[in-house]
Formats: structure tokens, C-alpha cells, sequence
């Protein structure tokens, strides 16, 4: 904001030239019109009662079917180059479904700005499950179906969103859709879903696509102290959150021998899922404390973790939280990417931030101009730093439909009244639209 004395007395430091400013959405979040698509497994989720916290569906969610060109708008009037949005499967399966996509990449293009859909966003068709194989064959058809309409003005593509939270807590824990409970018996979903990737990446570029990427969500895990329990409790976590979605990617292999839990001929698959990468998507929130079981049930973050769990998430003291309770620690970002570089060093391509963003509610939202700002200069420090970063996306544009917390949790820059569908941008908007215009300024100058 012009007049914020923060922003006046340190301003956030030049990004390079080039660097893709973006704000990021999905499909069943924001859409709607659930009547004009086929159900996924999260209409099938909500129908159950006591799965949503609020008792809400996603039907109507922020209308974005019908109100696209309003929002396209407001993406233009706040300066981003790129918008990351979802196509939704059971839409595209759906008569006449590319169709809205297809007005949505072609507004976005007269607008100015660059679609980078991603392919995937949980909201799986509700015939399928990723404990099939075949799922991750059908997910490469249907990606070709859409490279296939849209290919032709979209450059930039993301396979999946966070494997990980639709492993976890869709199949391991079974807080979000499709409810199943596996603990680790659900693995071969992850494995399913990164055969799925690659088998994307190949379809994508044999349609010709050059500028592929998947959404991972990664965070530091801290051990809750030295002792051996709860630093074993945490390198296992970190296996679990970190390392089992990036290194069959980055690295074709499986880490501490968890291939050996596979599904399928894993050497093959692995072939398959370590095709090359144009660049890394990382979703960031918040790092995560963990230390040993403490052999009873825990409640974090909105999730119940069970007692059988080797592990416990537990507090962060001292620092600020989220309206979610999730903990503000802006210098976990850059701990994250120097540890990725430092991990995996070349193997790393380019990384972009794919989503970043905190729930608050009201329009006078310093504490989120407060989180992005300071998300913001932690990762300059990550530049700054060597680590090769491209790209920053704002999770999320719009109040939306936030998955088994309902519309219960705001992380919109732009406030949605869900009653009239009336949009109204928040102080984080204009702070938004006014750092990305003196970015502008000082790249070029
Ligand atoms: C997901 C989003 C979600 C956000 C906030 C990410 O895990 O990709 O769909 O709304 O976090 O919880």
C-alpha cells in the first residue's frame, strides 16, 4: 500500500526481471454449477453428514461458472501476470464441459494474463480411485483431452496438486474425500497418483506442451527436541510430507526402502515418473513440529490424527498463528528451499511457489498483508541465497469452499459474501496489486 509506513520504510526488494507473479484457485473451491458436471468423490464426501464442518457442499461454492468474467477482472485490475486455476475432471467428462475452460483461457489471454491450469485438484471423477492402477492410465487420457483443446494458448501446465494432502488425509486419515482411513495401507495411492504425473508429462509433451510442473506441498519438519524418539518421529515425517513425493521425481527413486511397499513392476513405474521437469511447483504453509507418538488421538489443524500414528504434531510456540491456528513462520520458506537446493542440487529444476497464503477473516487484513509480506522477503533471501525460484502464486484469489472446514475459513485477497455472491477486494488486494506494480516499476528501471 502507497500509504503503509512498513512498505514505505523497507520496501520488499526487486524480484529479477521475468519473475511469474500469480494468484492461484481450484475447481471445486470456487466453481460451482455442480449440475452441469459429473459428481466427483467430494459431492460424494460432503453428501455424508458430519464430513463438512459447517454442513455446506460445494455446489454452488463462489459461482466462478457463471461470474468467470467478473473474476478475470479482478485478476486484471490486480497486475498478476498468471492465474493458477483447476479444470475439473468430472466437468471435462461432463458434455460441452472444455467449453467453459476454453472462454476462461481465452478471457484470461485478452486480459493479459497467462492460465496455468493444473490437471488435477482432488476432485477425482467418483467412478474412479486412485487404489486402481488404472486411474493413473485415465488420467493421461483425460490430460490429453485437454492439452488437446487448450493446448494451443496455454504454455504452462501442472499435473497435480499435493499428491501428498489427497494421500494423507483423502486416504490415510480420511478428513477429506474419499474418506478412507488405510493409514499407510493407503501408499499405493501415492504411487498411483505419481504414475499418473508422469504418464501426464507424457502426454503433455507429445501434444507438444514444453512447460510442465507439478503442486507438491513441502514444509521444514522440527523435531520437537534432540532426543532420539522425536528426532526419528521427525525424519520420518519429513519422509512422509517431503521426500516421498519429490525423489521418485526428482531422483526416479523411492526413499528409505518404501518402494518395496509399492504397488506394480516400481522400477518401470519409476522411469515413467522421474520424466523430466521443467520446473518444481511448491506449496507453502507453515513448518511442522514433530516429535514421538504420544499414544493418543490428536487434533491439528482442523485434522484428528490417530493414536497408532509414529508420530505427533505438536505446537509451535511462540510465534503468531493463522485464524486456522496454522503457525506464521515467513523463515520457513526460505529453510525449506535452501534445504531442497542443498538436497538435491542440480536434480532440482527452477522452482515456483505455487501457493502461499493464510486464513483471516475481515476486509481490513493487515495480518495477511503481514504473512505475505513477510513470505515475500524470506523468499528473496532464498534468491538471495542461490536458489533458483520463478515464480509466486497467492493461495488464493477468492474466499472459497475450503475443503472440511467449508466456507468456514477465509484465504481470499478477495471477499466473497456466499449469500449474494457479491465480491468485495480486501486491504491484501490493493497491498498486493501495489507491491506487484513497484516490482514492475524497479525490474524495469
Ligand atoms: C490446497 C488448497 C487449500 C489450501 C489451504 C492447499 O493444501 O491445495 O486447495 O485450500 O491448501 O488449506
Amino acid at each position: 500500500m502507497a500509504n503503509d509506513p512498513r512498505a514505505a520504510a523497507h520496501p520488499i526488494p526487486p524480484f529479477p526481471a521475468g519473475f511469474l507473479w500469480g494468484v492461484s484457485t481450484s475447481a471445486h473451491q470456487i466453481e460451482g454449477a455442480a449440475d452441469a458436471r459429473e459428481p466427483s468423490v467430494w459431492d460424494a464426501f460432503t453428501a455424508e453428514p458430519g464430513r463438512v464442518k459447517d454442513g455446506s457442499t460445494a455446489a454452488v461454492a463462489c459461482d466462478h461458472y457463471h461470474r468467470h468474467t467478473e473474476d478475470v477482472a479482478l485478476l486484471a485490475g490486480l497486475g498478476v501476470d498468471a492465474y493458477r486455476f483447476s479444470v475439473s475432471w468430472p466437468r471435462v467428462n461432463s458434455p460441452g464441459g472444455l467449453d467453459f475452460y476454453d472462454r476462461l483461457v481465452d478471457e484470461l489471454l485478452a486480459a493479459g494474463v497467462r492460465p496455468v491450469p493444473t490437471l488435477f485438484h482432488w476432485d477425482l471423477p467418483v467412478d474412479l480411485d486412485w487404489l486402481e492402477r488404472d486411474t493413473a492410465s485415465r488420467f493421461a487420457e483425460y490430460s490429453s483431452t485437454v492439452v488437446g483443446r487448450l493446448g494451443d494458448r496455454v504454455q504452462k501446465w501442472i499435473t497435480l496438486n499435493e499428491p501428498a494432502e489427497h494421500t494423507l488425509l483423502g486416504h490415510a486419515l480420511g478428513t477429506h474425500a474419499p474418506g478412507k482411513q488405510l493409514l499407510f495401507d493407503a501408499l499405493p495411492v501415492a504411487h498411483h497418483q505419481l504414475l499418473a504425473h508422469g504418464l501426464a508429462v507424457q502426454a503433455l509433451r507429445a501434444a507438444g506442451a514444453g512447460d510442465i510442473g507439478i503442486a507438491n506441498s513441502h514444509g521444514p519438519t522440527w523435531p520437537a527436541s534432540q532426543e532420539p524418539a522425536d528426532l526419528e518421529a521427525a525424519a520420518f515425517y519429513d519422509v512422509l510430507l517431503n521426500r516421498l513425493f519429490a525423489e521418485p521425481l526428482l531422483l526416479g527413486e523411492y526413499p528409505e526402502g518404501l518402494g518395496d511397499l509399492m504397488p506394480g513392476d516400481v522400477a518401470a513405474d519409476l522411469k515413467v515418473i522421474s520424466e523430466p521437469l521443467d520446473w518444481y511447483g511448491i506449496n507453502y504453509y507453515a513448518p511442522t513440529r514433530v516429535g514421538a507418538p504420544q499414544g493418543t488421538e490428536i487434533e491439528f489443524g482442523g485434522i484428528t490424527m490417530p493414536a497408532e500414528l509414529p508420530f505427533s504434531v505438536q505446537e509451535i510456540e511462540g510465534v503468531p498463528v493463522t485464524d486456522f491456528g496454522w503457525p506464521v513462520v515467513p523463515e520457513g520458506l526460505t529453510e525449506l528451499l535452501t534445504t531442497f537446493r542443498d538436497r538435491y542440487g542440480d536434480r532440482l529444476p527452477p522452482v515456483v511457489i505455487t501457493e502461499n497464503g493464510c486464513s483471516y477473516e475481515g476486509l481490513d487484513d493487515q495480518a495477511r498483508i503481514a504473512y505475505l509480506d513477510g513470505h515475500l522477503r524470506a523468499l528473496h533471501r532464498a534468491l538471495e541465497a542461490g536458489v533458483d525460484v520463478r515464480g509466486y502464486f497467492v493461495w488464493s484469489l477468492l474466499d472459497n469452499f475450503e475443503w472440511a472446514e467449508g466456507y468456514a475459513r477465509r484465504f481470499g485477497l478477495v471477499h466473497v459474501d456466499f449469500a449474494t455472491q457479491e465480491r468485495t477486494p480486501k486491504a491484501s488486494y490493493a497491498w498486493l496489486r501495489d507491491v506487484l506494480g513497484a516490482q514492475r516499476t524497479r525490474t524495469r528501471g
